[in-house]
């Protein structure tokens, strides 16, 4: 028998924001807009090459600034569960874009970090980042060249709020999975933290991923998240 839904947790990854015009992660043979992720996407990479590594991260940011970049119907259903659902909806997402912000979700954490925001290396103390960065930025803290990096959880590096995520898997009713391919952990593993503490689990994505959820949903983000979330509501 399934529990009442109180509490909801909600996964998303690259395949919400396609259709926003963000290219996905593993469409390319391994290589994340025309570069290997050794390169541009590990803390190895960025010790070898820090301005490949700012440039690389410049683009992706002038790309989300882009006008023709904005929330889809799937980030607005997610914003509106937030404010409509009578109980506790937490948004985790490895995104690094906007998206879900500029949509309304206010209860989120990036767990991959934040494309619109710098760090620096020596305080981790986080800044907004509209500007191009270079080597030669001086951080507002050390006023020193060569401190500042991308806001980004780098392959080999510990995703952010761990802690927080974790005892929301465990005590949530329902688990939603929208738009990850389940192939980077840790958060290819929550839909089992959450199952073995007794959740729904469902994937939302546009073809199988392999992972044993209790219920999967295949198609576009844009038409099945609006339409899943208009039922949830409906039914709470
Ligand atoms: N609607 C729903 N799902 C979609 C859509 C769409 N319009 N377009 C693509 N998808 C699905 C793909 O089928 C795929 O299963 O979204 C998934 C995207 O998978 P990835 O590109 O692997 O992205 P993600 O799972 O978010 O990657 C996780 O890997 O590179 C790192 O840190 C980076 O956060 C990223 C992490």
């Amino acid at each position: 028998m399934t529990r009442p839904i109180k509490s909801i947790v909600v996964l998303t990854g690259a395949g919400i924001s396609a259709e926003s015009g963000i290219n996905t992660f593993r469409a390319s043979d391994g290589l994340w807009e025309n570069h290997s992720i050794d390169d541009v996407a590990t803390p190895e990479g960025f010790a070898r090459n820090p301005q490949l590594v700012h440039h690389f991260y410049n683009r992706r940011r002038q790309q989300l600034l882009n006008p023709s970049v904005q929330p889809n119907p799937a980030h607005m259903a997610l914003a509106r569960l937030e404010r409509e659902f009578p109980g506790n909806v937490l948004l985790v997402t490895q995104n690094v874009d906007n998206l879900h912000e500029r949509a309304g979700s206010q209860n989120l954490i990036h767990m991959h970090g934040e494309l619109m925001k710098m760090r620096c290396e020596c305080t981790q103390l986080i800044f907004a980042s509209s500007i191009e960065l270079s080597f030669d930025n001086l951080c507002r803290c050390c006023q020193e060249p060569g401190n500042l990096r991308p806001h980004i959880v780098w392959f080999g590096e510990m995703p952010l709020q761990m802690h927080e995520i974790t005892q929301a898997l465990e005590s949530c009713d329902l688990f939603l999975s929208i738009g990850t391919s389940g192939n980077v952990y840790p958060a290819a593993n929550f839909y089992h933290s959450a199952k073995s503490h007794g959740a729904q689990t469902v994937e939302l994505n546009l073809e199988h991923t392999h992972s044993d959820f209790d219920e999967h949903i295949y198609g576009a983000a844009s038409s099945i998240v609006p339409a899943y979330v208009e039922g949830l509501l409906r039914s709470a």
